[in-house]
């Protein structure tokens, strides 16, 4: 059954690229991505890992961990990840699982049998600290995602985890924020000291709370 946002996230233990994992205990007190790949040695695959690697600092510092995986074995991961470093201008710098019986594959409903019958989807799984699945998106083989995106959706789940604000089309970090409907005016009064905007009742702005 496809997991959905809300879901607890599955928890297993696989062979990485830096050793073997238990997912729960790996991902701690943080947050964390699981994306998934159609198979080593291909190409959107390539630009994907190595894009990721160089943007490593910048899940660090909203402390979200990053995992790959592919339907592929842990010596196939290696000599994958040297070409990545020679051809991508970086060092691949997080785990990637070995997949080959595709356990997690499985587990996360990564393959989609009508588009493929063995490779896995591009899936990623933002994952919070409480083990529950926060987003997913699911994107053919063909079609290299944004991961500046996955960023930009994770700088809105954790305003709304830690200050209960929403975030309206395509925000950006440093723009107003929406207060959830669930805040009334007098407490919103109290939460958002720099003040907010009733546009409608039901359409509340303030500052971006952590700014
Ligand atoms: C790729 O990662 O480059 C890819 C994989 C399967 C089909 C098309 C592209």
């Amino acid at each position: 059954m496809a997991l959905r946002i809300g879901d607890e996230a599955p928890d297993f233990t696989v062979e990485t690229t830096e050793g073997q994992i238990k997912f729960h205990d790996w991902i701690g007190n943080g947050w964390a991505v699981l994306f998934s790949h159609p198979a080593d040695y291909t190409p959107v695959c390539t630009t994907e890992l190595g894009y990721m690697a160089r943007i490593k600092p910048e899940f660090d510092r909203r402390n979200v961990k990053i995992i790959g995986l592919s339907v592929d074995g842990l010596d196939d991961h290696k000599g994958w990840i040297q070409d990545i470093n020679e051809t991508q201008n970086t060092t691949v710098n997080y785990p990637m699982i070995a997949d080959p019986d595709r356990k997690v594959a499985t587990l996360y409903d990564m393959i989609h049998p009508n588009a493929d019958n063995s490779l896995t989807v591009r899936s990623v799984f933002v994952i919070g600290p409480d083990k529950k699945i926060k987003l997913t998106l699911t994107y053919p083989a063909s079609t290299g995602r944004n991961f500046d995106e996955i960023l930009r959706a994770i700088d809105s789940l954790q305003l709304t985890a830690q200050h209960q604000v929403a975030t309206p089309v395509n925000w950006k970090d440093g723009e107003d924020c929406v207060i959830v409907p669930s805040i009334s005016n007098e407490e919103a009064e109290q939460k958002f000291p720099k003040g907010f905007r009733i546009i409608k009742p039901y359409l509340r702005m303030t500052p971006q709370p952590n700014r």
